[in-house]
């Protein structure tokens, strides 16, 4: 056998076993699923060698050396993660991504371009939004298709000509967590596979970026340790009506989804922002007290991101930062930080996601609220 087939996706749905679909020792689905990531994250690598588009479908290759752009389509924490997946697509692979909420381009009078490769993302596949924003990408005239899906015998692999499924296993809690983490690892083998077709991926970045992704599990479970630290910030967040969160390019994804995930689970108000879009409006809601949570990576903008922060700080704002492991914040500073563990920084918002999600679990619980089934939510949203 070809290493490009061996390595390429078997399309079969591995049965959801007895330990996936139980409780076990945890309290509700959502903890198991968050505690899931390492072993999720492991399965997704598991086997990859070399990196190859073959991981896509047949005619990944070929497709993946013509088109000029990338259109991802999804809805809800799919969308975050087609979000984040831009800023790796632009930076390695030079193409121009764009990323479209699915319910909004499904009626929009978009202008499309052929040579654009459409990526319909979902945990479900059977999202009606996206599924129809799909079903309009090929009215328009799209031909290049692929869905990045939970579900292998979902409606919405079976409209694509390419296919990938995440290795999440079953997904009970209708919070999505370990999917958007396996999303995100299948959507930077994505890159890697598009950088390495397009003549953008040489042979030591190739070793260097499975390297990094390998070391993901074992970073993913000492994150996960940090629990204790995060049990404590959710006692302040259970009392709280309103949070704000704050991230810059790859981390702003990554603070929608912590929104997303605080208001599903403990029906508080929680908003995401760019952190240079605060002065510019959102500044004004910040008075005593308002908990705003900041992921922050140690990147150049670093400063400039402290400097939006103190200034919410002065304000009253308490802020709780989630950094990576040497980000250069000072004691004086006066947030409250907790470090994710060593990781690339292209990868490490994978990390800081999982601190977020064991903020909503551990509010809600304090909240009381039935975290695996939040009030007026489904796991997927089929109609119309
Ligand atoms: C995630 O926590 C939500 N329940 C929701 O936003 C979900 O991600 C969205 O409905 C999209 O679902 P899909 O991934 O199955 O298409």
């Amino acid at each position: 056998m070809s290493e490009t087939v061996k390595q390429s996706q078997s399309f079969a749905q591995p049965e959801a076993n007895t330990a996936q679909t139980e409780l076990g020792s945890y309290r509700h689905f959502m903890q198991k699923e968050i505690f899931e990531q390492p072993r999720a994250i492991a399965d997704s690598l598991k086997g990859i060698e070399t990196v190859t588009p073959a991981w896509f479908g047949e005619r990944a290759a070929a497709i993946f050396s013509k088109i000029d752009s990338v259109l991802i389509l999804a809805c809800g924490t799919s969308y975050h993660a087609g979000q984040a997946a831009r800023h790796w697509i632009e930076s390695l692979v030079r193409l121009p991504c764009h990323v479209e909420i699915a319910n909004e381009y499904r009626f929009r009078d978009g202008v499309p371009n052929p040579n654009a490769l459409v990526i319909v993302i979902s945990q479900s596949g059977e999202t009606a939004d996206t599924l129809a924003a799909l079903t309009q990408a090929k009215k328009l005239g799209h031909t290049y298709t692929l869905s990045i899906c939970n579900v292998a015998a979902s409606s919405m692999m079976r409209q694509t000509e390419l296919r990938y499924l995440t290795r999440a296993g079953a997904e009970i809690g209708i919070a999505s967590t370990k999917v958007f983490t396996t999303q995100l690892v299948a959507l930077f083998l994505l890159t890697l596979a598009l950088a390495k077709e397009r003549g953008r991926l040489t042979a030591e970045e190739e070793t260097f970026w499975l390297r990094a992704l390998r070391r993901l599990p074992s970073a993913m479970q000492a994150t996960l340790e940090l629990e204790p630290q995060i049990i404590a910030w959710a006692k302040t967040f259970a009392h709280k009506a309103h949070a704000l969160f704050l991230g810059r390019g790859l981390n702003f994804p990554i603070a929608q989804e912590g929104a997303l995930k605080l208001k599903e689970t403990s029906y508080i108000h929680a908003e995401a922002f760019p952190v240079g879009e605060l002065r510019h409006g959102p500044m004004a809601l910040i008075d005593d007290g308002m908990p705003v949570v900041a992921t922050m990576p140690n990147s150049a903008l670093f400063e400039k991101t402290k400097t939006v922060l103190r200034e919410a700080r002065m304000r009253g704002a308490e802020l709780f930062v989630v950094a990576d492991f040497d980000t250069p914040f000072t004691d004086d500073d006066g947030f409250h930080v907790l470090r994710v563990p060593e990781q690339e920084s292209l990868l490490s918002p994978i990390l800081h996601a999982a601190p977020l999600q064991l903020l909503a679990y551990h509010t809600a619980v304090l909240r009381g609220t039935d975290v695996d089934k939040p009030r007026s939510l489904t796991k997927s949203v089929m109609e119309e």
